[in-house]
């Protein structure tokens, strides 16, 4: 689709009910029934940078920061494994405690299992996603966040759009299946830029695409904002999957917060990915990027049971492979 044609169907509400319909189809007719778990662990709530949106932003003090630390690593994702998870997230905020030495040692342990392992843990060199990539790393998550330049630098002090362009630019040419992503509903964010964000998952080819509404954080200077509409969140992941057929979306942790049954709602507008925590429960209530976050009281056995019914619900089977594009 053309920049119109997305504005046009972003703006009209008529047209909902055919475009979740429509990605549905274009999931099941390019990539199947088969959902994807990834097992999610957030090994430390520390970060150096200042994203407005985020409550694990560096200015917020009321934040208990944590890292866990490279054994109970191992152990949480060895306890994914035996869950049956394929593929384990290892996502945190920046935090320069983890170099490139111990998360090169991490990547080696965690790849003695037979998974995929994807990071997420923020803006690097090319010569640190170099490293990644050698010892074994195999996907990358980086959302842009937002491709309109001003709003990117109103939400995000002391960073550069340019700089985020260019990791994710990095990571694809070093071979790292790519995952980006945005917010919607953030403050002074228009149709037209949604419409942009699309066709920049399009033209960097993004492998993966995390959309998610956003949710204001008391302890953020967005504290006051209005929350982002979880159908508008949904257009914009469904647009995506009819103008990238064979990527992998996830139905995102933001989207059930919004709505008791988003996750599954968004399985049938086209995404084929979850991503269920396996953090321990002792950690699952300080990675607070916004309120609301479920299962934080839960462990990892039961989160995995819990989404299991609601994927054969709704009559989809939940694959027991690893779960790359398949192109
Ligand atoms: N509401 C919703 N999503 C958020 N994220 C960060 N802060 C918020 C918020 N307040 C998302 C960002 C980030 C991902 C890990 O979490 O898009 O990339
Ligand atoms: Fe955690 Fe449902 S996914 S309890």
């Amino acid at each position: 689709m053309n920049k119109q044609e997305l504005i046009d169907i972003l703006s009209d509400s008529t047209k909902n009910d055919w475009l979740f319909k429509e990605a549905d189809r274009v999931r099941r007719e390019n990539i199947g029934d088969e959902v994807h778990l990834r097992g999610l662990i957030e090994f430390s709530n520390i970060c150096k940078r200042q994203c407005k949106y985020c409550g694990l932003r560096s200015p917020n003090k009321e934040v208990e920061r944590y890292r866990i630390l490279k054994d109970d690593i191992i152990k949480t994702a060895a306890n994914a494994v035996t869950l049956g998870y394929r593929t384990i997230v290892l996502q945190s905020g920046e935090d320069d405690y983890y170099d490139t030495d111990k998360m090169v040692e991490i990547i080696r342990e965690l790849k003695k299992n037979d998974i995929a392992l994807t990071l997420s843990i923020g803006e690097k060199t090319y010569d640190e996603y170099k490293a990644f990539k050698s010892a074994g790393a195999d996907r990358y998550l980086l959302r842009i966040e937002t491709t309109d330049e001003n709003l990117y630098k109103e939400m995000h002090p002391h960073a550069s759009y340019e700089n985020r362009k260019r990791c994710l630019y990095d990571l694809k040419s070093l071979g790292f299946e790519t995952g980006t992503g945005c917010l919607v509903g953030l403050p002074n964010q228009t149709i037209d830029s949604l419409a942009d964000d699309i066709l920049f998952f399009k033209e960097l080819d993004a492998d993966m695409v995390g959309i998610g509404p956003f949710i204001p954080h008391e302890q953020t200077p967005l504290k006051d904002s209005q929350k982002g509409d979880f159908w508008l969140a949904l257009k914009v992941m469904a647009l995506t999957r009819i103008n990238l057929p064979d990527i992998n979306i996830p139905a995102t942790t933001a989207m059930e917060t919004l709505n008791p049954n988003g996750r599954i709602i968004a399985l049938n507008s086209g995404a084929n990915v979850v991503m269920p925590n396996v953090t321990s429960t002792e950690y699952r209530a300080k990675y607070e990027i916004y309120p609301g976050k479920i299962c934080i009281n839960d462990q990892p056995e039961k989160c995995r049971g819990c989404i299991e019914g609601k994927i054969k619900s709704i009559g989809r089977k939940i694959s027991k492979e690893k779960g790359f594009r398949k192109k």
